[in-house]
């Protein structure tokens, strides 16, 4: 997160005498990412957060591949994913790369007697349906329709829902997810040309102390593994952090797209990057306004990058035939394009209330088992 943020209390000096009440010292952690190069925070914790009292259980959660290599475009119908009460188990990976992980999930229960934390990846988790509260040892969000909700590697959080009925798009990113390095000056910050800015990032601003000890179980992700942990302090005991690595948000709803004259390229629609793929979202805008304009894309060959995208809401004007959850996977090697009578269809239109996310990889995409359970075998014959 390009932004310093302060929540709660911290001592004038990092890595000085920071005392409690009682005379005792807080427990100061550093959090950081990408050895000690990357973004990172001083947090002060109640209690030592090293205090493992026991591994209970250790179980793999690695996607089975259905298909490794594969050339056809796919549709996938995300909402066909069967709801689980468990936040975990809701989790369905079906695409998956040594990059990165595309999850659906429609988890009914909120997280409560355990902490989850993911030291594999970063989630970006998309909130299609549903609202609540992200719970961090680094503070709260709210959450609800149209939020990304970015949760860096390691960082120990539950979620808490609303309702039961909840459908989440998360990327799991083995590399860190960054805004785009082009809409930030050298000092960080988000200039005049970017889609969004600092006002419209969330941080957390409320944060959870509880000083207790006893048994606190958290299932820790690493390398595909789940470790049941149980450790002898609560895991949100933080009385105060500062530094660039927290939980933040941001709402799809607050992007704002950038339109041109003639039919502008998937960039513009960018919001997240890293260095193995990008987010771009697609909003609601005004179309192309060229007097002999085509508001449909043109057929394109990204020749080396697998195209997902997630249909969120509104009409899907160059697809025939796609609703909301819908995934449609366009492989990286061959074109694809608008549906038959799409670019006609488009003619002389003045806006879209098209909502979309897209992941686009660099790395071909594996599909799961999962997947083929809600897939289209024959979506890819929809361009005849
Ligand atoms: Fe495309």
């Amino acid at each position: 997160m390009p932004l310093y943020h302060k929540l709660g209390n911290i001592p004038p000096k990092r890595h000085t005498q920071f005392r409690k009440p009682d005379g005792s010292l807080y427990s100061e952690q550093l959090f950081g990412t990408i050895g000690f190069d990357g973004m990172y925070t001083n947090s002060y914790h109640e209690q030592r957060p090293t205090q493992v009292k026991e591994i209970k259980k250790q179980y793999n959660l690695a996607p089975k591949i259905a298909k490794a290599n594969h050339i056809q475009s796919y549709r996938f119908r995300g909402f066909e994913v069967t709801p689980e009460n468990d936040y975990l188990e809701s989790r369905k990976t079906v695409l998956t790369n040594s990059d990165c992980s595309i999850i659906l999930a429609a988890p009914k229960q909120s997280t409560k007697d355990y902490f989850y934390k993911n030291t594999d990846a970063d989630e970006l988790i998309f909130v299609h349906k549903g609202s609540g509260k992200l719970r961090t040892h680094l503070g709260n969000l709210d959450f609800k329709y149209g939020d990304y909700l970015l949760v860096p590697r390691g960082i120990i959080y539950k979620m808490d829902f609303d309702t039961e009925d909840n459908r989440l798009f998360i990327v799991e990113s083995r590399r860190p997810i960054y805004t785009p390095k082009r809409y930030r000056n050298w000092f960080g910050q988000l200039l005049e040309h970017a889609p969004y800015c600092e006002r419209d990032l969330r941080r957390p601003e409320e944060l959870e102390t509880h000083n207790e000890t006893g048994d606190f179980l958290i299932k820790v992700k690493k390398q595909d593994d789940i470790f049941e942990m149980v450790y002898a302090s609560h895991p949100f005991d933080v009385v105060g952090y500062d530094g660039y690595n927290y939980p933040y948000a941001f709402s799809i709803h607050d992007f704002e797209p950038i339109t041109g004259r003639i039919h502008q390229p998937p960039p513009v629609h960018q919001t997240f990057e890293t260095d193995a793929f990008v987010v771009c979202s697609f909003v609601p805008r005004l179309y192309d306004y060229h007097p002999l304009s085509i508001p449909a894309p043109y057929n394109h060959s990204n020749i080396d990058s697998d195209e997902v995208l997630y249909y969120v809401d509104g009409d899907f004007m160059s697809r025939n035939d796609v609703d909301a959850g819908h995934i449609s996977l366009h492989p990286a090697g061959i074109p694809h394009g608008p549906h038959p009578g799409a670019a006609e269809r488009s003619i002389g239109k003045t806006k879209t209330d098209e909502l979309a996310v897209m992941v686009d990889t660099f790395k071909p995409l594996q599909i799961t088992e999962e997947a083929l359970k809600i897939a289209d075998e024959d979506y890819f014959k929809s361009w005849l």
